[in-house]
């Protein structure tokens, strides 16, 4: 069998997130908001916050570990690493080089990161894949690691409130079986629309001065009825297209896995495909959205849960900043608890 014939499927998956909760309640001590308020626009309740010094590459670390752990397997089986963030612990170097460091990974391994916000963990699994089914890497960990504490602006009512930290990850590992693991994929981007959603400052093109400090510009910056319009539309066309693409329908979808940005979005986009919320688990209420670490936390609880069963069809769909989305259709194969 030519190695063009491997399928890759998740062997195995763990998550981290930090201890202290942040309540709605708590929030609202901080900002003019309420309970009542943000449970009913965004369906979340708490969120957890990184503790100082607690960064991505040490979270996805201890969910990159928990995988391994689950899988049997130690760091010195681990062939590529890809982590997926949009809130690195620094500019540079990757986050994904500094959790090989904690993590104990290979030096004789690629180690990189993805930056496609929200939508960055189904991003990376399509690279892993397409890297792997040429069989030059046999077990690749897809981590998704956020801190978007970090980057929101605690004084700002408007986004504080849908943000959480965390990290989880998938170890991939080839296999000749046929129609198993990561079936078929989309991946797309609208660049026309970053401003959407975006952090003007901190980078090469506005380096951190002390007005830009001033200005907030090292914050995230959202239009959040335009990007809840977007998102609505095209994570309900992205799991068309994939199921198309795949000749599978709706109905033999056991569970669909969407970025948890929002229980309103994730509400429409299920009326939009005509699928009931029964098979939409969410974990909204006590994370909030945590962007790339979102899939992965969901995809661990529902499995967790024992909702996702060896064999289900499974349709995974993200969307972000950028603006950039994704959806994976896989066939679970049932990984050790
Ligand atoms: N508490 C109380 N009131 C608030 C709050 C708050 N936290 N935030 C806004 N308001 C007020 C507004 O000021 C406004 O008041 P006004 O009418 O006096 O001007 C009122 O509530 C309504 O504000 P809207 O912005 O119209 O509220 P909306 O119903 O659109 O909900 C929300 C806002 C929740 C942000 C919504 O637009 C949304 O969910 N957008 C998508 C956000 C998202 O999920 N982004 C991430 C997806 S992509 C990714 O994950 C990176």
């Amino acid at each position: 069998m030519s190695s063009a014939e491997l399928s890759v499927f998740i062997r195995a998956i763990g998550v981290h997130t930090p201890e202290r909760k942040l309540t709605n309640a708590e929030l609202s001590t901080m900002v003019d908001t309420s309970d009542e308020w943000i449970k009913t626009r965004s369906g979340i309740a708490e969120r957890r916050i990184a503790a100082p010094g607690e960064n991505p590459s040490d979270m996805g670390a201890k969910a990159a570990a928990k995988a391994l752990e689950r899988a049997g397997l130690t760091p010195a089986d681990v062939d590529l690493l890809i982590v997926a963030t949009m809130t690195p612990d620094v500019p540079f170097p990757s986050t994904a080089c500094l959790l090989q460091a904690k993590l104990g990974l290979r030096r004789d391994i690629p180690c990189f990161d993805v930056s496609a916000a929200c939508s960055g963990f189904v991003y990376a699994l399509q690279v892993a894949k397409d890297m792997m089914r040429s069989g030059a890497y046999r077990r690749t960990l897809v981590v998704g690691a956020e801190k978007l504490s970090s980057v929101v602006d605690w004084s700002d009512r408007t986004t504080c409130v849908l943000f959480g930290d965390g990290a989880g990850a998938v170890l991939l590992e080839t296999t000749p079986e046929k129609n198993v693991g990561l079936l078929g994929n989309l991946l797309g981007a609208d660049g026309n629309n970053a401003e959407l959603l975006h952090c003007a400052g901190g980078g090469s093109a506005a380096p951190a001065t002390a007005d830009s400090l001033r200005d907030g510009k090292h914050f995230l910056r959202m239009n959040g009825k335009e990007v809840f319009r977007h998102a609505v539309r095209v994570m309900a066309e992205s799991c068309e297209r994939v199921l198309a693409k795949c000749d599978v329908r709706s109905e033999q979808v056991a569970w669909f896995i969407p970025h948890q940005a929002n229980s309103r979005i994730l509400e429409a986009v299920a009326s939009q495909l005509n699928v009931g919320m029964d098979r939409f688990p969410s974990n909204l209420e006590r994370y909030g959205n945590t962007s790339a670490a979102s899939i992965p936390l969901a995809l661990e609880e529902a499995w967790k849960d024992g909702k996702i069963k060896h064999g289900d069809l499974v349709l995974i769909v993200a969307f972000g900043a950028g603006l950039t989305w994704g959806a994976t259709l896989l066939r679970w194969h049932e990984p050790p608890r």
